[in-house]
């Protein structure tokens, strides 16, 4: 083990983590300090294998060459450019980049710094272009019980997990919500999608009816709910809550922060699913995670109507790091990497493996459902008596102490490891799991 990869840790207080539990994980820190490949190494030099792409977001892999030297690249030859009034050749090159990858007349990129902001920001789109389209009244955002869409106040409002919401009062107004798709009694053991519950959709109707759709700006919904647990919808469903929004005129947004890039088998879930959304939110795979960035992805239809506003500036949004120079630099070199090595297509190839390798683990104890897309995942356990969450968390402790990276999400172990990783590490991975399982009571 080489020591440049090791690192100590003088002192845990002073920093206050991010949704984690804080007192817990400081009496049992768990630390990682290199990464490469497939691979994180603890300070302890222990190797652990990624089963969770960081968190959904290294898809082509850790430490990747190519993008590593873009990076170091660009900040040694113009480290930041303003972001308003002025440009720099990599966000328009980075923009037009993704307007190749993104389905239908997606065709503009709006660029942000994670995906908590390209969700605000799409939100905040919605209502501008229907002002502007002379319907101001259309206010309402519509996301789904178990949504995950970050942590700004409109991702939160939109979003559909309690703990999230009760620490802050009322968010934002004029928010509701579609039922979840999960139902276990229905769909549990689903290989791929589920068969049962695209009728879901029509509450989207039934919402429509209550509000009345002409006060509707936007539905927010992620392809496969990935925060969650790992939700993936039913055959038909997306379908048809496009279908109703178009009915409607309602402006249909994906949050593809999770999905997007490769992870089920395509460069955006709405490929795979066969709809045609009328922005997409993405981040995370956007430069395999290396530098923050997010961005949304605006249809011809909403660009050119608010082009056609008054002169001057044509939306008073943006963040100082808006496409920022190593972020670009990164995304660039990350959607090279991917065409060259063929990586969402390797997602759909090795789907069929990684189906099998997580069904096998269908008769370990306390198992109640497994899931799986592309090259996303998750087993969910039945959760302890007055527990909720207890059992999965320990797996993902024994996980991680068996040398496997995981997510935990209440009762659920969720799993997306980079799309590089191969046959015999997919196998590697549900034995690591399986074992944990069998050892968590
Ligand atoms: C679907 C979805 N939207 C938004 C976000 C928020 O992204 P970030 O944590 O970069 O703000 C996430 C994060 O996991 C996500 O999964």
């Amino acid at each position: 083990m080489p020591d440049e990869g090791r690192a100590t840790v003088n002192t845990l207080e002073p920093y206050f983590m991010p949704f984690t539990a804080n007192r817990q994980f400081k009496s049992a820190p768990r630390i990682v300090v290199a990464a490469e490949g497939m691979h994180y190494t603890t300070d302890d030099g222990r190797r652990v294998l990624d089963g969770s792409a960081g968190m959904w977001c290294v898809n082509a892999g850790h430490g990747r060459e190519k993008i590593v030297r873009a990076i170091q690249k660009q900040a040694a030859s113009m480290d930041y450019a303003p972001a308003f009034q002025c440009g720099h050749p990599g966000a328009f090159d980075l923009a037009a980049r993704l307007a190749t990858l993104m389905p239908g007349d997606l065709d503009h990129a709006f660029f942000c710094n994670s995906g908590s902001e390209a969700v605000d920001t799409a939100l905040k789109i919605a209502l501008a272009y229907h002002r502007q389209n002379g319907e101001a009244a259309r206010t309402r955002l519509i996301g789904r019980e178990r949504g995950y869409h970050g942590v700004g106040f409109g991702g939160t409002a939109v979003g559909g997990i309690s703990n999230n919401r009760k620490q802050f009062g009322n968010l934002v107004s004029g928010v509701d919500h579609l039922p979840h798709t999960h139902d276990l009694e229905k769909m549990a053991f689903s290989r791929g999608q589920p068969e049962w519950g695209a009728h879901l959709a029509d509450a989207l109707e039934s919402v429509c009816a209550l509000h009345d759709p002409s006060t509707i700006a936007a539905v927010i919904v992620e392809p496969v709910a990935g925060s969650t647990g790992v939700l993936v919808p039913p055959k038909g469903y997306l379908a048809r809550i496009r279908e109703i929004c178009d009915r409607h005129g309602i402006l249909l947004i994906l949050d593809e922060v999770i999905t997007g890039f490769g992870r089920v088998g395509e460069a955006f879930a709405a490929e795979r699913f066969g709809i045609e959304p009328d922005m997409i939110t993405m981040a995370k795979g956007l430069t395999n995670a290396t530098v923050p960035m997010s961005a949304v992805g605006v249809s011809k239809r909403i660009h050119d109507t608010l082009m056609a506003g008054p002169a001057g500036v044509e939306l008073f949004h943006g963040y100082t790091y808006s496409g920022h120079p190593l972020a670009c630099a990164a995304g660039l070199a990350t959607l090279e990497v991917y065409a060259e090595e063929g990586l969402f297509e390797r997602a759909r190839t090795l789907e069929p493996v990684w189906e099998d390798a997580l069904h096998s683990l269908r008769d370990r104890r306390n198992v109640i459902d497994i899931r799986n897309i592309g090259l996303m995942g998750a087993v969910e356990l039945a959760p302890r008596p007055g527990a909720p969450g207890a059992r999965a968390f320990d797996v993902y402790l024994g996980c991680f102490q068996g040398g496997l990276m995981t997510r935990q999400t209440g009762d659920t172990i969720a799993l997306s490891p980079p799309l590089i990783i191969t046959e015999a590490q997919i196998g590697e991975l549900a034995d690591i799991l399986g074992a944990a399982i069998d050892a968590a009571d």
